[in-house]
């Protein structure tokens, strides 16, 4: 695991946009793996300025999203399709056609999670997938459990999740208790990952990823057997590393 530390949210916005913009300038059909969260917010904003300028070109990139909560309709401001057209693919030329999540609202959600895999193996896995981390060790929504989970599938979402994102929601009640969540098989076999981490409350998810043992209690731990991951932190998240 390759950890950069920067001084703070706006320096690790900035440079993992710059890895994401390299990654397309480099290959322009990339496949990217892309998170939602309060974290990427700053990167999503600095890759639509690095795109107003003409210094990078999303006309062939494809995406996948990690995941989406389980019957909240597209439309709904809380939706991660919501999330990302406004945040992202409003504001660049990415095609339509080559933006991908998971259905919330699939009347059968075996089949969409089947369907998810099956259009990622198509479009031959991902070259760089970006990750947020929850303060409990999540990546995408693959929660803490007994057992890690390699594919596609519905989760529940855990208490710490569900506190965590109900600043988004109205009231708690209102966060969905389950999401459809990419697996891990998928996001190790992305060539590339890199995962950013901002303040204090993920600092202690930070070491154990980076310095725990590799555990269904950490997901973001499995990280530390793929190859080629980086850690962009701003101080306050690797306090504790
Ligand atoms: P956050 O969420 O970026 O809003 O902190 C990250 C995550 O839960 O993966």
């Amino acid at each position: 695991m390759r950890i950069l530390i920067e001084k703070d949210y706006a320096a690790i916005s900035r440079k993992a946009a710059l890895m994401v913009a390299g990654q397309i300038l480099l290959k322009p059909n990339s496949v990217l793996g892309l998170p939602t969260g309060g974290t990427p917010l700053g990167m999503y904003q600095e890759l639509i300025r690095m795109y107003d300028r003409g210094e990078v070109d999303f006309s062939e990139v494809v995406t996948f999203n990690l995941d989406e909560y389980y019957q909240l309709p597209p439309e709904h401001e809380q939706s991660y399709y919501y999330f990302m057209r406004h945040n992202l693919f409003n504001h660049i030329n990415v095609k339509p056609e080559n933006i991908h999540l998971p259905k919330g609202t699939c009347a059968d959600v075996e089949k969409e999670c089947a369907d998810y895999e099956e259009s990622l193996r198509k479009a031959g896995g991902i070259d760089l997938q970006v990750l947020g981390i929850g303060v409990n060790g999540h990546i995408g929504f693959i929660e803490p459990d007994q057992r890690l989970s390699v594919q596609t599938k519905l989760v529940s979402l855990t208490k710490e999740t569900i506190a965590a994102n109900s600043r988004f929601f109205a009231a708690p009640e209102d966060v969905p208790r389950y999401a459809i969540s990419m697996g891990l098989g998928a996001i190790l076999n992305a060539k590339r990952i890199i995962l950013l981490a901002s303040g204090k409350s993920k600092a202690s998810a930070i070491k154990e990823t980076v310095n725990g043992y590799v555990s269904a209690q950490t997901p973001s731990s499995i990280l530390q057997t793929h190859a080629d991951v980086t850690i962009i932190l701003d101080q306050e998240a690797a306090s504790l590393i």
